[in-house]
């Protein structure tokens, strides 16, 4: 894994535009998206780029069951906020959280079979606090694929600020599985702050465990860590 530290968010995002550019200027045409606090910088850069989308795919790693793309708590509405507005791509995809209402299998089923169509050239993640990344909590099998998730009622509890009602709270995601991250030809892995230093630790020096769902990312011959100087503190 190569790592890159920087003296900021600002600084670590822009090694990260960086990243995605060159990869797009050698011929990645598939870009796997995130969401979450992490990547707004680098998408902020994105939109004021001149890097062109109108040739590319992208696919973002999940989406909450229930949320129509219109509520502003969908990862529809993020990513429309923060990067599809300004430079539309191609085609995009983000899980179906609407169709998973009834049917959570036959929209995993469909994101699996859309990714298989579309193997993604770069993809782009965040890190959870507890070694997460999408909603693979500790304990996913490095073997999954897109699957629906349950949401801890601790996330649930978390969540109920951003809604009028803990009954409007999403119950479960739709989300790519640890094989479909896995697959993707490059990874770049961005994490920010000090609550960030003990999953960033176990991440890269820690055993490869399903406790900590990044630490597959020790096996991926090509992943760029981009962390802070706060995230990396406890690196030795
Ligand atoms: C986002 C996602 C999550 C976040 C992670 C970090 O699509 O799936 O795994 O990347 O929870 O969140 P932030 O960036 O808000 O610290």
């Amino acid at each position: 894994m190569k790592i890159i530290v920087t003296d900021s968010k600002e600084n670590g995002s822009t090694e990260g535009f960086k990243l995605f550019e060159k990869s797009i200027n050698n011929g990645a045409k598939v870009i796997g998206l995130a969401t979450g606090s992490t990547p707004v910088d680098l998408y902020q850069e994105w939109t004021e780029s001149n890097l062109d989308n109108s040739d590319l795919i992208s696919i973002n790693l999940d989406e909450y069951v229930g949320l129509t793309s219109d509520n502003d708590q969908s990862y529809h509405y993020f990513m429309q906020k923060n990067l599809f507005a300004k430079k539309p791509f191609k085609k995009s995809y983000i899980p179906d959280g609407i169709k998973a209402i009834n049917d959570p299998q036959g929209a995993s089923d469909d994101y699996n079979q859309i990714i298989a169509e579309n193997p993604i050239d770069i993809q782009l993640l965040g890190l959870g606090q507890n070694g997460h990344i999408a909603f693979n909590e500790p304990g996913t099998p490095f073997d999954s694929v897109t699957h629906e998730v349950k949401l801890t009622e601790n996330t649930i509890q978390a969540n109920s600020r951003f809604f009028s009602k803990i009954e409007d709270v999403p119950k479960s995601a739709i989300c790519m599985g640890i094989a479909n991250i896995m697959a993707a030809k490059e990874i770049v892995i961005m994490a920010f702050g000090e609550n960030k230093a003990d999953a960033v630790k176990k991440m890269v020096e820690g055993p490869v465990t399903e406790d900590v769902p990044a630490s597959i990312l020790q096996k991926h011959d090509n992943v760029t860590l981009i962390v802070d100087n706060a995230a990396a503190s406890k690196l030795s």
